[in-house]
């Protein structure tokens, strides 16, 4: 693999699975496969676990890591083509990638969706810019509608919790005060639909996803419907994504918070969130905290994912 921006770019998803536990289980197994290479990663946005886990991963595997914030002690980047820099912004991407590639091995972006040009963001502008013209591997830490570290993390901690061969997956939508991408859930539900899983979204009219990443899902529009019988319940917030009302939050509804009340009606299931999380927005504090929440290891597994990712990277170079 040379680039990864989407987890089907792992194809065999059992195989990646099988990879990851192994890495979980011998972390330091592959300290030579990174001697003298060097990762850059670069964030156009804030981060706190892609940022920690991804390094953690990397020195794992040998590598020298390097982490530049553009637009915090970087020159701000100007991205479009054909604009006078006359503004903030003295530096294009179109130079500042190839010198960035001139630095390192293997690229890690973040760019986020910026939520007002739909077909600008699911091109993905930016990662794919980085593709084209740094030269090296790149690999996405979120890009405009997809994070597929975050999503593979998901798919191996669903498989080791998981009770049951084809568990009841539901991704609901909960409320947030800020218009958030559909990043997440867009790969979430990519992922998942990689499994023979049952998989439910719910979330208010209005909020429906793009299809080509929703597939097979059932829609339900009444979450405590979708809850019942449920094994694992990943909650997440997004912005609409139809038509003019792209960007959008229609809705701040917290009716669609999950509580105790609608975790009851699922088969006693495990809660997970991406993080970070708006308490008592998304998800109550009794929920988050008690023994079925596993936000917290998977998280940890944001490590193992990268650490998978890189090993793969680094062995088709
Ligand atoms: N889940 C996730 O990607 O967290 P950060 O935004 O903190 O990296």
């Amino acid at each position: 693999m040379r680039h990864f921006t989407s987890i089907t770019q792992l194809g065999d998803l059992q195989k990646a699975i099988e990879a990851a536990e192994y890495v979980k289980k011998n972390p330091f197994a592959d300290q030579d496969k990174g001697k003298n290479m060097t990762l850059l990663m670069i964030f156009f946005n804030s981060s706190l676990r892609t940022r920690l886990s991804t390094q953690k991963a990397a020195m794992n595997l040998g590598m020298n890591v390097m982490v530049l914030d553009v637009n915090q002690g970087a020159w701000k980047l100007e991205t479009e083509r054909g604009v006078v820099m006359d503004g903030d912004k003295p530096e294009h991407l179109l130079e500042a990638i190839p010198v960035m590639g001139t630095c390192c091995d293997v690229i890690g972006v973040r760019a986020f969706a910026n939520l007002t040009d739909r077909d600008y963001d699911y091109n993905e502008m930016i990662i794919n810019q980085f593709i084209k013209y740094s030269g090296k591997p790149v690999f996405s830490m979120e890009a405009a509608t997809r994070h597929p570290l975050q999503t593979f993390a998901d798919l191996i901690t669903i498989e080791e919790y998981k009770k049951v061969e084809k568990p009841k997956i539901v991704m609901t939508w909960a409320p947030h005060p800020k218009a958030l991408p559909q990043a997440v859930p867009n790969s979430f539900a990519e992922g998942i639909n990689m499994t023979d899983y049952e998989f439910v979204i719910t979330h208010p009219h209005g909020y429906e996803l793009d299809p080509a990443f929703t597939g097979r899902a059932i829609i339900e529009y009444d979450q405590k419907k979708a809850f019942e019988g449920a094994d694992f319940i990943y909650a997440k917030n997004w912005s609409a994504w139809s038509g003019e009302n792209y960007g959008k939050v229609l809705s701040t509804d917290r009716d669609w918070t999950v509580d105790s009340g609608k975790m009851a009606l699922t088969n006693n299931a495990y809660f997970m969130h991406c993080l970070p999380v708006r308490r008592n927005m998304i998800v109550t504090d009794d929920v988050i905290e008690s023994p079925q929440s596993i936000v917290i290891p998977q998280a940890a597994n944001r490590v193992v994912s990268a650490q998978t990712i890189l090993k793969m990277i680094l062995s088709d170079m």
